[in-house]
C-alpha cells in the first residue's frame, strides 16, 4: 500500500514524484494548500467540479492543508464514507517541499491506522505545479486575457481603505487559534468556526467584554494541537476538542476561570494527546 511505501527509506510518495498510477482508482481528493481566502476554496471547487464531470470517480473532494476546513483526514474520510478502494491526492499547489511531503505522507497513514483496516489505499501524485500541461494553461490564459475588458488601476474612484481599518476593536480578551497545517490536519478548521459560533451565541464577538478571535500560523507545540493562546492571561489551550471549546467559553471566558484541564504552561514537555 502507499502508505506503507510512505515509510520506505523515509521518503513519502508525493517527495518522489508519485507513482505511475496503475489504475483502480476509484476516488480523486485535491489538497490545496492554504483556505486562508474564501475565493481559493471556490476556486479548488471549481477544479473538483471539472474532475467529477468526467464521470470516471465515485468520490471527488477538496481538502486544505492549513487554514482550511475540510483537513486532509476529513478529505479521506469523505472519499472512505462511499466506499472507495484506492484515493488518489492531487496536491493543488507549487514547489517540492520535501519535509511536507514527508509530513502529509504520516498524515494520510495515520488516518489510515486509525481506521482499522477498514481505510481504502491512498497514493499522492507530485504536485499540481510540477505539471507539463500547466504551462500550456498559462500560456493560453495570458493569451485570453489580452482580448478581454481591461481592468484598469487608474478605474478606481478613492484610494481610501475602510474606516474599520484603523481601529482596534474593543475588547476583554484576545484569542490567537492555531490554523497551522498540524492542527489543521486534527480539526481545527472546524474547531474555530464552532468557537465563532459559541461566542456569538453568547454574545462575546463584541464590544468591550467580547472576545477579539483570530486565526494564526503554527505556534510551534504541534505535538499538542488543535492549540490556541488567550489574552490576557497568556494561557495556552491545548488538545482542543468541541466540547473544551464550549467549556473554555462558559467557563474561562462567562466566569473567569481557567479550565485547567487543557491548560498548559511553558517550558515542559507534556504528553500528546492519545493518538497523535
Ligand atoms: S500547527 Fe498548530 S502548533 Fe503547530
Amino acid at each position: 500500500m502507499a502508505e506503507q511505501r510512505a515509510e520506505d527509506n523515509g521518503a513519502g510518495p508525493l517527495e518522489r514524484g508519485g507513482p505511475k498510477l496503475s489504475g483502480g482508482v476509484d476516488a480523486v481528493l485535491l489538497l490545496g494548500r492554504s483556505g486562508h481566502q474564501v475565493a481559493a476554496g471556490e476556486g479548488m471547487e471549481s477544479l473538483a467540479e471539472a474532475v467529477r464531470a468526467t464521470g470516471r470517480y465515485l468520490a471527488v473532494h477538496t481538502a486544505i492543508v492549513e487554514r482550511g476546513l475540510a483537513s486532509l483526514p476529513e478529505g479521506l474520510e469523505a472519499c472512505a464514507r462511499v466506499g472507495v478502494r484506492k484515493v488518489l491526492v492531487i496536491p493543488v499547489f507549487f514547489g517540492r517541499d520535501r519535509s511536507l511531503a514527508h509530513w502529509l505522507s504520516k498524515v494520510a497513514l495515520r488516518w489510515s491506522r486509525s481506521r482499522d483496516g477498514s481505510a481504502p489505499e491512498v497514493i499522492f501524485t507530485g504536485a499540481i505545479g510540477e505539471h507539463p500541461a500547466l504551462g500550456e494553461a498559462v500560456v493560453r490564459a495570458v493569451a485570453d486575457a489580452e482580448g478581454e475588458a481591461p481592468v484598469s488601476v487608474n478605474d478606481f474612484e478613492s484610494l481610501e481603505d475602510p474606516s474599520a481599518w484603523s481601529m482596534i476593536p474593543p475588547q476583554e480578551r484576545h484569542v490567537l487559534a492555531c490554523m497551522g497545517p498540524r492542527c489543521t490536519s486534527r480539526g481545527a478548521g472546524k474547531l474555530y468556526v464552532h468557537l465563532w459560533k459559541s461566542l456569538q451565541k453568547r454574545g462575546l464577538l463584541r464590544g468591550r467584554s467580547g472576545v477579539h478571535a483570530a486565526q494564526t500560523g503554527c505556534l510551534s507545540p504541534c505535538n499538542l494541537g488543535p492549540t490556541m493562546i488567550v489574552y490576557p492571561e497568556g494561557i495556552w489551550y491545548c488538545g482542543l476538542t468541541a466540547e473544551a471549546m464550549d467549556r473554555i467559553v462558559d467557563e474561562h471566558f462567562v466566569g473567569g476561570r481557567v479550565v485547567e484541564e487543557y491548560a498548559r504552561g511553558p517550558g515542559r514537555h507534556e504528553r500528546p494527546a492519545p493518538g497523535r
